[in-house]
């Protein structure tokens, strides 16, 4: 309800479809044509595209987004340009040094969201292939040190399955242990046909809520349906030559007369019936945050200034 108020629209962008890692579900390597988000298109995407205050951008896709050297910069020309967008960036950790840390965090990003799947050495590197369990943790505890007192917020993103859904307490306590606050569990999906899963079939297949509220923008500039249509069939527009209006009409013939491609009606993705009702939350969970931390920023100085008073006394 909230989200669909605020119109709430989210810009997935595609740095790079290039990885150091290959996780067990991911279908990243189905992908033929691979490659780096240039500066131009970059630049272009912000020029086309007038980002409002409640708008997202998110530096995601099937890649690792760290991988590109130019993402402090990427991050630092969208906020100089709208300060008051949220930047999110979707990484797998493992390229988190101190360095890349604090570059991220001076060029004002707002979320960083590491993907960490299992609680225990075994269940990770089997899952998330090449990464190794301790240097992530580490970057993660790091990162929650170096972000306090910052405006960038840490996140623990994990996949649940079927299996293992009654685990999601144990995932956040493991981790609310090292300080995170903020997570974001999902159930893992087929991503529209591309990987064998045995996530359940979902009701309704005519329409997607990802699609309406998320534009996914490939690093080559090419706006495609979401990033599940790996072989990237059906090309929307460019948004180097397009605007971000005239991509929105072109959204909007699709949604009206229901043009899904065939990875739509069988993607198993929860998001497509639930994502505004997953935005609600975040955004009242984000009040609640923001909330305690006045609370507590008011608190602290009055504490104080009472223990001064009753020394006084
Ligand atoms: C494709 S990755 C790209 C960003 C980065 N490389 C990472 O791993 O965070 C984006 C997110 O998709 C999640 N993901 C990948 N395959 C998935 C699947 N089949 N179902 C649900 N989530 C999936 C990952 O765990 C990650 O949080
Ligand atoms: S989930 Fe992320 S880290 Fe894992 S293979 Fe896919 S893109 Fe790479």
């Amino acid at each position: 309800m909230l989200s669909k108020i605020l119109k709430i629209r989210i810009f997935d962008i595609e740095v790079t479809n290039h990885c150091n890692l290959k996780c067990k579900f991911c279908p990243r390597d189905n992908i033929v044509l691979k490659g780096f988000m240039s500066l131009e298109t970059f630049s272009s995407f912000l020029r086309n595209t007038k980002l409002k205050s409640t708008d997202s951008l998110s530096f995601v896709g099937l890649g690792e987004p760290l991988l590109h050297p130019d993402l402090p910069r990427f991050v630092k020309m969208a906020k100089e340009m709208y300060p008051h967008v949220t930047v999110w960036i979707t990484t797998n950790g493992t390229l988190l040094d101190v360095e890349l840390l604090h570059k991220l965090i001076n060029a004002g990003t707002d979320v960083i969201d590491i993907s960490f799947n299992g609680i225990n050495k075994e269940e990770y590197e089997n899952t998330m292939r090449g990464a190794i369990f301790e240097d992530v943790i580490k970057n993660i505890e790091t990162a929650v040190c170096e972000t306090r007192g910052t405006r960038t917020k840490v996140q623990v993103n994990s996949v649940i399955t079927e299996e293992n859904k009654g685990n999601i307490d144990k995932i956040k306590n493991f981790f609310r242990e090292k300080g995170v606050e903020r997570f974001q569990i999902r159930m893992l999906h087929n991503r529209g046909g591309s990987i064998t899963s045995n996530s359940k079939r979902l009701k309704d297949y005519n329409t997607c809520w990802i699609f309406k509220i998320i534009t996914f923008i490939c690093w080559n500039g090419d706006v495609v349906y979401c990033s599940n249509d790996t072989n990237r069939t059906r090309i929307i527009g460019n948004i180097k030559t397009d605007t971000f209006k005239e991509i929105e009409k072109k959204k909007a013939i699709i949604i009206r007369n229901n043009l899904w491609l065939e990875n739509c009606h069988v993607c198993t993705d929860i998001w497509r019936e639930k994502l505004p009702h997953y935005l609600d939350k975040k955004i009242v969970e984000e009040c609640a945050y923001r909330f305690i931390r006045v609370v507590t920023e008011i608190k602290t100085p009055i504490k104080k200034l009472m223990k001064i008073r009753s020394n006084d006394q």
